[in-house]
């Protein structure tokens, strides 16, 4: 059986220059192989010390037992302030739980069948967009993808589809920002010396400015419609309309720009890794897709889809969770320890960084059995699901789990069901996908597959 692919790991010892080198290339390819094995990993150098750690107890620690004492670093900070504000991906403490209390409601089960008309439409747009593609010849998944998702996060956010003329321009703008600095956010993830030039260049100014004045513009709008009682019951209104339960008080356009940029950037960009990954899977490993098929035909016929129907596709679930682990769209995330530390036995000094790294950790040979294989069915077993509580962390773990994991979940599953309904998906002979990690874990050069109809 071929496995997926995998990035190459590094040489065991390379130097700090080499390394810094290699890290703005791909993060992942970046790191050595002992990092799939280990329980913890010390990076020292000159200028700061960081612990990758793999121990499923002590990821439970800084994520879920004490995750107070382990902030975002304020490294991360530094890259994501021009598009992002003081949105709540970047804030620590008092301000980001107050932005929770505001947020999640937004997000719990049960609105999510609420939501799930919206991603309907989005998919049924691009089931359409696809049948122009759908000609054998070699295609870019993930333009598609990256489409697809940005369709779904416009509807259920603000009730628009991706054509509207302020949507189209969000996402345009969004591309240019990506050109602009495509590694300089995951560069804000990792603990490069803080002299190391990380530049806002110009250009990813100018792109977060136009952005931020274009969600600004659907912001206001929707302010008054709020007001006027017309305003529409999608995501956006009801974060709007949510008090703060501590303290009465709502967003106010400025915060709720910080927070529309950040649904919009963590909603698709992930989303989209996700799905072409999946897609991909599926193009190399055709019994499962013969599987997804039959399961969407099973439940939805050739009818439109119901969200009641979601549960009876346990093994698009399973595929979908399968891409998650061998993909984790946010392939690493980065702590500070605030107080001194004992992590096996070493002592942490407080402004250590912590990485968590799923990337590592959902392929960790200690812990996974055949862990860079693709099998879904892994989920059917006991030992399976163990792993999923131990060692699966897609969308992060605790508190600041990512509050759209539910949403996600549903959306993906969907789609690929309703894609794989209509079409087949295959690999393009001499045109491998390659995972590195740009803002999400994308194909280093596109994932090309060849799409027909499937009757
Ligand atoms: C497959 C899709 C997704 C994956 C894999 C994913 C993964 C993650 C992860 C790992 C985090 C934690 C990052 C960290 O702590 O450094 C996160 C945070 C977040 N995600 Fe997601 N996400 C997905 C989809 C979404 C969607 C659809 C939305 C909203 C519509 C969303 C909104 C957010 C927000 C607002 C945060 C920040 C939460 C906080 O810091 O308190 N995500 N996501």
């Amino acid at each position: 059986m071929t496995l997926p692919p995998k990035s190459p790991s590094r040489p065991h010892k390379v130097s700090l220059w080499r390394y810094l080198k290699l890290f703005r290339a791909d993060i992942l390819s970046a790191q050595p192989a002992r990092l799939y094995r280990a329980w913890m990993a010390e990076f020292r150098t000159p200028f700061f010390r960081s612990y990758l750690c793999n121990q499923p107890d002590l990821v439970d620690l800084v994520l879920k037992a004490r995750p107070d004492d382990f902030p975002k670093s304020a490294r991360v900070r530094e890259g994501l302030t021009p598009l992002l504000g003081n949105s709540v991906f970047v804030t620590n403490g008092a301000v980001w739980k107050r932005q929770r209390r505001i947020i999640d409601p937004a997000f719990e089960g049960g609105r999510l069948r609420h939501v799930f008309p919206a991603m309907l439409e989005a998919g049924e747009g691009a089931v359409q967009r696809l049948g122009d593609l759908a000609d054998g010849q070699p295609r870019d998944i993930e333009a598609e993808a990256s489409h697809l998702a940005a369709d779904v996060i416009f509807r259920t956010l603000f009730s628009i589809p991706i054509e509207n003329e302020v949507a189209a321009r969000v996402f345009g703008a969004f591309r240019a920002h990506q050109r602009t600095q495509p590694v300089v956010n995951l560069a804000a993830l990792i603990p490069l010396p803080a002299w190391m030039p990380r530049p806002h260049t110009r250009a990813a100014r100018r792109t977060a400015g136009v952005i931020r004045s274009l969600i600004l513009q659907l912001t206001e709008a929707r302010m008054a419609e709020v007001a006027a009682g017309t305003a529409p019951g999608d995501l956006a209104t009801k974060i709007m309309t949510t008090a703060d339960p501590e303290t009465g008080e709502r967003f106010d356009t400025g915060e709720m720009v910080d927070q529309v940029a950040i649904f919009f950037l963590a909603g698709h960009e992930t989303s989209a890794s996700a799905l072409g990954w999946a897609l991909y899977m599926l193009a190399l490993y055709p019994e499962w897709q013969s599987k997804v098929a039959a399961e969407a035909q099973a439940a939805f016929g050739t009818g439109r889809p119901e969200f009641s129907q979601m549960s009876q596709l346990v093994q698009t679930r399973d595929v979908f969770r399968e891409t998650l682990r061998l993909y984790p769209p946010v392939p690493m995330m980065v702590r500070e320890a605030r107080c001194p530390e004992t992590f096996r036995e070493r002592a942490i000094a407080p402004g250590s960084q912590i990485v968590l790294s799923p990337w590592h950790l959902h392929r960790h040979e200690r812990i996974w059995t055949a862990p860079d294989a693709f099998d879904p069915a892994r989920y059917a077993t006991d030992e399976g699901r163990k792993c999923l509580r131990d060692a699966y962390i897609p969308f992060s773990a605790g508190q600041r789990a990512c509050p759209g994991a539910g949403f996600a979940m549903i959306e993906g599953v969907l789609l690929l069901a309703m894609l794989v309904r209509r079409y087949r998906f295959e690999p393009v002979p001499g045109r491998p996908a390659m995972p590195v990690a740009h803002l999400t874990v994308r194909g280093k050069d596109g994932i090309w597959l060849r799409i027909t109809p499937r009757d």
